[in-house]
């Protein structure tokens, strides 16, 4: 089991990634799935700020993972919402309900049931602290904030048309947010290792964690 952990813009998804492909493992999104909870929260009219109403839909949500085409794609019961979850509204989206002890509750339960057989790389913002805390390797990426802010704004798609001014102001927002809520606020995990991605290419990171991770191993 390996963790990686972080806030927005740290690399985790291009990270995890290549880090599962060389490992062999399956990579588990777990933010995929606080931004499927706010879209199927927006799409029954449950508003962002009901915990309680937010944290059953959590429950009954039926989420999935699939591979498709050579890529993972996430699932809402039939529908796949890979690309509606990824909307700069989503991300508010997501970052407001997961601030939701019932939400938290209810999806991490859910992650741990994906991962339960090891082989996984997750990566989000608890899941060395709350979700898996006893895995083998625990990593916090992270990165200064402008660069952060540049990697979401040259990534197509994930920007929405917003300027960069927008998307700095949304990351310094989201880092905010997840790091001050009361349920599991984002920060370093016991016994993670922090690496700082700001002046690190992709493969330097994963070999970086590559070698920790061998050396865990012994
Ligand atoms: O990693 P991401 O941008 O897809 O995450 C979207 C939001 O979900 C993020 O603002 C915080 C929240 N999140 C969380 O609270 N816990 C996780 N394990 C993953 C994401």
């Amino acid at each position: 089991m390996i963790t990686i952990d972080g806030p927005s813009g740290a690399g985790k998804t291009t990270v995890s990634k290549r880090l599962a492909e060389v490992l062999g493992m399956v990579r588990l999104d777990t933010g995929a799935m606080y931004r499927a909870c706010a879209l199927a929260a927006e799409r029954a009219g449950v508003p962002w700020d009901d915990a309680a109403r937010l944290g059953e839909l959590a429950r009954g949500m039926e989420l999935s993972f699939r591979n498709a085409g050579g890529a993972r794609r996430v699932f809402l019961g039939d529908e796949d919402v890979t690309e509606s979850i990824r909307t700069p509204g989503m991300s508010m989206g997501a970052s407001a309900v997961s601030a939701h002890g019932p939400v938290r509750e209810a999806l991490v339960a859910k992650q741990r049931e994906m991962g339960r057989d090891g082989g996984v790389v997750l990566e989000g913002r608890d899941t060395g602290t709350v979700v898996f805390p006893d895995a083998e390797a625990k990593f916090f990426l992270d990165a200064a904030a402008a660069v952060r802010a540049l990697r979401r704004h040259s990534e197509t798609g994930s920007s929405g048309g917003q300027t960069f001014e927008e998307v700095f102001r949304d990351v310094l927002r989201r880092d905010a947010h997840d790091s001050t809520r009361r349920h599991s606020p984002l920060k370093i995990a016991d016994g993670a290792i922090y690496i700082d991605s700001t002046t690190l290419s992709v493969d330097e990171v994963v070999e970086a964690m590559r070698r920790r991770i061998h050396g865990h191993a012994g």
